[in-house]
């Protein structure tokens, strides 16, 4: 049996963090599909044109161990407004979104797009100065050199760019539950997902 979660949202509004847990309570596997448009823009920074890179993605490129920076996260906006990259990475996700067992992806357009017909789907906010903070914390434990201006400023043009493409823009899918996250702890936010997941169960069995 397939059931497909999927968890959208902007930067850093907790979107992994959540993922890992709903999976992790369901028993279900996850896909971070930003890391395959990180992945992506990791390869065109080291001089690999997008769409090749993005039919060439191996196992292999996913776990390059610098696809967490500023840089990267910069790179993978840009290459991800690029209809050609998107549509090379449809058929991966739409198949691991239907792998037996179940299966939680989370992104930006997987409501919308990857799978508009998701069993349950979640859009998870937060306000951009939240996010920012925490996306700051983050870098700094990482060893990262920045500072709070720079990380707001980034995550603007991050959310600009990703609201505005033509090709699967982000935006909640119009059945999707949101969560806004700016005042909630990590626990309260999990649990939140994990109702909004219970009650999406509820109504298929009902
Ligand atoms: O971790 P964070 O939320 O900062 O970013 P991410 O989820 O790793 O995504 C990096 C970039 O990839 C985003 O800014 C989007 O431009 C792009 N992306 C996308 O277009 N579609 C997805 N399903 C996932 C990511």
């Amino acid at each position: 049996m397939s059931f497909t979660i999927a968890i959208d949202g902007p930067a850093a509004a907790g979107k992994g963090t959540i993922s890992r847990a709903v999976a992790a309570h369901f028993g279900f596997a996850h896909l971070d599909t930003g890391l395959l448009y990180r992945a992506v823009g990791a390869r065109h920074l080291a001089g690999a044109e997008p769409v090749a890179a993005a039919t060439q993605l191996t196992a292999a490129d996913l776990e390059a161990d610098d696809l967490r920076t500023p840089e990267v996260a910069q790179a993978a906006s840009r290459v991800a407004a690029i209809g050609a990259v998107r549509a090379a990475l449809v058929d991966f996700q739409r198949a691991f979104a239907r792998r037996a067992g179940g299966a939680v992806l989370d992104g930006r357009d997987i409501g919308t797009v990857i799978c508009p017909e998701a069993e349950a789907k979640l859009f998870v906010t937060a306000s951009p100065e939240v996010r920012a903070e925490r996306r700051y914390r983050e870098l700094r434990e990482k060893g990262i050199e920045t500072d709070f201006a720079t990380v707001l400023a980034d995550t603007r043009e991050r959310d600009a760019r990703d609201m505005g493409r033509t090709d699967a823009p982000l935006r909640p899918a119009d059945d999707a539950v949101e969560i806004d996250t700016s005042h909630l702890s990590i626990d309260e936010a999990v649990a939140a997902a994990i109702a909004a997941v219970d009650q999406a169960m509820k109504e298929r069995t009902t």
